[in-house]
C-alpha cells in the first residue's frame, strides 16, 4: 500500500474507533477492530517516519505527515470536527506506543472514557498548534482540553447497521446495538443540557432516516422521562421510538430519497412503511409488543386520521402519539430534498396549530414546553 492509503486507512480507523467508543465499553468488537488495526498501522508507519507520526487537524483538512486529506470526505470531516471541539489541533504518535495509550487517546476524545488527567502521556502527545509550531508541545492531559460533550457521535453509524440488520434479516438482527444506542440517549439526556438541540442540528450530514430515527428517539425518550414511568419502560417506549420508520428500509430508495413532490403511486408505497414495519417487528422478539405498536401507529393522529386506518378504538397508545409529535417536529426542522428546514419558531407554530386535532393536547404541551 502506498503512504497515502495507510494515512487513508489510520484515519478512517481513528474516526471508527472514537464513534464507537463514544457508544460502547472497549471489550466491544465495534472498538476492538478498528483500535487494534489502528494501533498495528501508526506503529508501522511511525517507525517508517523515523520514530513518530504527526497528524495536523486543521479546520477543513486533516494532514498526516506531508499528505492533506479533505475533511468533506469519508467520516473524516467528522473526526476534524470533533478534534476541533477537543482543542486539538497537532497529534504526535511515537512508534512505542501501546495499545491501552491507544484505546485512552480514543476514549478521551470520545469523550467517554475515564480521563484520568494525573496518568500521563508517554508515546502520545497532542495539543493546539502554536504560532510558529514548536516540534513537541506539552500535554498536561486530560484537564487543558475542554470536555468534549457528543456523547452520540458514534450512534448514527451504529444505528445505520443496526436498522438494516434488522430490516434485511428479521429475528437474527442485531437488536440488542438498538438497545445500546436507546441506553446512550438516557445517558446522553441526563449529561447533555441541550442535547435536543445538538442532535437536530447534526443530522444534515446523515442518512436522513438514520438520523431522523436517532432524533425522535432523542425527542421521545425526553418526553418520557418526564411522565412518572420506570426506567425499564422508557427504555422499551425508547426502543419502540428508535424503530418507528423501520418500515422505510422496506420501501425503494429512490421513492424515499426523490427530489420534488410524489405522485399518488409513489406516495401509497411510501405510506405503507407502517404497516410494512410493524408485520416485520413482529416476527422479531423485542421482550415488548410496543415497537410493533408505535411502528404501525406513529402515523394516525390524536383525532383517528392520518393513516393506517385504525382498526381499534383504544388506539392510538401514548407512546405512539409522543413518537408521533418528535416525528413530525423533526420532519418539519430537516432539510428534505423538496423544501428547506424550518426554524424552531415556525416548527413549534405548525405543531401549535395541530393540538387536540393532530396531536394529542396534553401531550403536545408538554413537548413544547420542553423543546422551548
Ligand atoms: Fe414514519
Ligand atoms: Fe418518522
Amino acid at each position: 500500500m502506498k503512504a497515502r492509503e495507510v494515512f487513508l486507512a489510520i484515519l478512517t480507523d481513528l474516526a471508527r474507533s472514537i464513534q464507537a467508543a463514544a457508544l460502547y465499553p472497549e471489550t466491544h468488537q465495534r472498538v476492538k477492530e478498528p483500535l487494534a488495526r489502528l494501533h498495528r498501522m501508526v506503529r508501522n508507519e511511525a517507525k517508517r517516519l523515523g520514530g513518530s507520526l504527526r497528524v495536523g487537524f486543521l479546520e477543513d483538512r486533516i494532514v498526516v505527515d506531508q499528505f492533506p486529506f479533505n475533511a468533506s470526505s469519508l467520516g473524516i470531516g467528522r473526526l476534524a470536527a470533533r478534534m476541533a471541539a477537543r482543542g486539538i489541533e497537532k497529534v504526535v504518535l511515537g512508534e512505542a506506543v501501546t495499545l491501552p495509550e491507544m484505546k485512552r487517546f480514543v476514549y478521551f476524545v470520545a469523550g467517554a472514557g475515564d480521563t484520568d488527567g494525573s496518568c500521563p502521556w508517554k508515546q502520545i502527545s497532542f495539543g493546539r498548534i502554536r504560532g510558529d509550531d514548536p516540534p513537541e508541545f506539552p500535554v498536561t492531559g486530560a484537564g487543558e482540553v475542554p470536555p468534549a460533550p457528543q456523547v452520540l457521535a458514534g450512534a448514527t453509524d451504529v444505528l445505520k447497521d443496526v436498522l438494516h440488520s434488522i430490516a434485511v434479516k428479521g429475528p437474527l438482527g442485531n437488536v440488542e446495538e438498538g438497545r445500546d444506542i436507546v441506553a446512550a440517549v438516557m445517558k446522553g439526556l441526563r449529561e447533555e443540557e441541550f442535547l435536543i438541540d445538538r442532535m437536530i442540528r447534526l443530522q444534515a450530514r446523515d442518512d436522513y432516516t438514520v438520523a431522523h430515527s436517532l432524533n425522535v428517539c432523542v425527542m421521545v425518550v425526553a418526553q418520557a422521562a418526564r411522565l412518572d414511568l420506570s426506567e425499564a419502560a422508557i427504555r422499551d417506549i425508547g426502543l419502540a421510538a428508535l424503530l418507528h420508520d423501520i418500515g422505510k428500509e422496506l420501501v425503494p430508495a429512490e421513492i424515499l430519497n426523490k427530489p420534488g413532490k410524489l405522485d399518488s403511486g409513489e406516495f401509497a408505497k411510501i405510506s405503507l412503511h407502517p404497516v410494512l414495519g410493524a408485520t416485520h417487528l413482529r416476527k422479531i422478539s423485542l421482550g415488548s409488543d410496543l415497537p410493533v405498536i408505535v411502528c404501525y401507529e406513529h402515523h394516525i393522529r390524536h383525532d383517528r386520521s392520518g393513516y393506517p386506518t385504525p382498526r381499534f378504538p383504544d388506539v392510538p397508545h401514548p407512546a405512539s402519539l409522543m413518537t408521533q409529535i418528535a416525528d413530525v417536529y423533526d420532519a418539519l426542522r430537516t432539510y428534505r430534498p423538496y423544501r428547506t428546514s424550518l426554524d424552531r419558531e415556525t416548527a413549534i407554530g405548525i405543531l401549535r396549530e395541530g393540538r387536540g386535532t393532530e396531536f394529542d393536547p396534553a401531550l403536545l404541551d408538554r413537548f413544547l414546553e420542553m423543546i422551548s
